[in-house]
């Protein structure tokens, strides 16, 4: 197996993977640091998918696994089937899905998908027009890839100006931003539902509630996700067949219907409103920092699943989920999710380990000889996998105390919310 990507949600692959029955050898491209237990690394930059592609034909890899959407928006998986070789993830076509919200959007529309309402413009004026259609607050996304931080959700006039002039002016997500999807903004419990498709059948991954700000209470900027647990406790049996029925099916049929078979992880983002469940985003690749917490419960071999996912024949029921709670606390660095502060010396992991169900996954760091240094803004995801949710959260923090850099952040109420929803005080 070759997992490619560099981040935690990719630890947490190279480790599952590393422990399905079915894998001898696991190679990582380019990995990290904390990676070289599980798997040999590759030091070809993430970006090279001839490079990946000759070294996977070069070391017989039985399977690719691709972690971050960039090489699946830039038709990595095409490039491995035309030159013969297997991959698990969408199409370029198919990833579009994530690559483009507006594609995303008006597919919804085709399909009835439910989403929030919403008008696609391109230029300052119609930002201001279509906003007047909705009642503040109102949810500015930039079209194309923005490394999750496409998405403004602006409060008042003065907010949505300054606003117009990132998108339009400063060009701060560049092209991405050509087009804007104008929206509603919707309230709610937002919620991670994740799928295996082969294009036709559908393998639920299990439930994850992910901790996109900043700060505790929800407060501060959106993040790629400081934390989360799995099961999410929000869907209930209920919600998760409405979530399958009216979201995830009508999408694998509705791109096979247009010519864009989904072979690959469909992630949903969605609220789940008064009103029912509506998509948020799309993503076309497992969530980070989702991953983490949800293979901690991984029971059977994922490394098959995928397999025969990329080769079209998906048996439900394939992969299992045991029944314990899985927490990610991630540990960031100081500036995230601006310019993160880099090259501090972490110390501390082993002992963190060394308290029983702990897995501390890294996702921004780097050796400086024989240090171990922060090299992204994202530094370590600490898991644990525990019987309840309160003995998860306790460890995690537990194990995240023991784990030290200058400047390290955290958030210190990761599944307090969902805690105090069950009457834990
Ligand atoms: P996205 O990159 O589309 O996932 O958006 C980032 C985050 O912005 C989401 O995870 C939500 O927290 C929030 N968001 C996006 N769209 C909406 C919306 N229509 N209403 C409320 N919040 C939203
Ligand atoms: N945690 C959200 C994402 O991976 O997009």
């Amino acid at each position: 197996m070759l997992v490619l990507g560099a981040g935690g949600r990719e630890h947490a692959l190279v480790w599952a993977l590393a422990r399905s029955p079915s894998v001898d050898r696991v190679w990582a491209a380019p990995g990290n640091p904390g990676m070289a237990a599980d798997a040999e690394l590759l030091p070809i930059p993430a970006g090279d998918l001839e490079a990946v592609a000759d070294a996977a034909a070069r070391l017989e890899i039985d399977l690719t696994v691709v972690g971050p959407e960039a090489p699946l928006a830039a038709g990595i998986a095409d490039l491995f089937a035309t030159r013969g070789l297997r991959l698990f993830g969408p199409t370029a076509a198919a990833a579009e899905l994530e690559a483009s919200k507006v594609f995303a959007k008006q597919f919804c529309l085709r399909h009835g998908i439910p989403t929030a309402d919403a008008a696609v413009v391109g230029d300052a004026d119609a930002v201001r027009r279509a906003a007047a259609r909705f009642s503040f607050p109102v949810v500015l996304k930039a079209d194309g890839l923005a490394a999750g931080k496409g998405v403004l959700i602006v409060h008042t006039p003065a907010e949505l100006e300054a606003a117009v002039v990132e998108l339009f002016e400063a060009r701060r997500f560049g092209a991405a931003a050509d087009r804007v999807l104008v929206e509603e903004c919707l309230i709610g419990t937002e919620v991670s539902f994740m799928a295996i498709s082969d294009g036709r059948a559908v393998e639920p991954i299990a439930t994850s509630h992910d901790y996109k700000r900043l700060g505790d209470g929800d407060a501060g900027p959106n993040t790629g996700g400081m934390g989360s647990h799995s099961p999410s406790f929000a869907l209930t049996p209920e919600l998760r067949e409405s979530i399958l029925a009216d979201v995830i099916r009508p999408t694998i049929e509705g791109m096979a219907a247009e010519g864009r078979s989904y072979r690959g992880i469909l992630y949903a983002g969605l609220m789940l409103t008064d009103a029912g469940p509506r998509l948020l985003e799309f993503n076309c690749r497992l969530g980070d920092p989702e991953t983490q917490s949800v293979l901690r419960r991984l029971d059977g071999d994922l490394a098959s699943a995928l397999a025969a996912a990329a080769d079209g024949r998906l048996e439900p029921g394939s992969v299992s989920w045991d029944e314990r709670v899985g927490v990610c606390v991630v540990m960031a660095a100081e500036g995230y999710p601006g310019d993160p502060r880099l090259g501090d010396e972490i110390t501390g992991i082993a002992d963190a380990e060394a308290l029983p169900g702990v897995v501390v996954f890294h996702a921004g760091t780097r050796l400086d000889g024989d240090r171990l240094v922060s090299a992204g803004g994202r530094v370590l995801s600490v898991t644990t996998a525990a019987a309840s949710l309160s003995d998860a959260v306790e460890l995690a923090y537990r194990a995240a105390g023991r784990i030290h850099f200058a400047g390290a952040h955290r958030r210190l109420d990761i599944g307090v919310d969902t805690l105090e929803g069950m009457g834990w005080q």
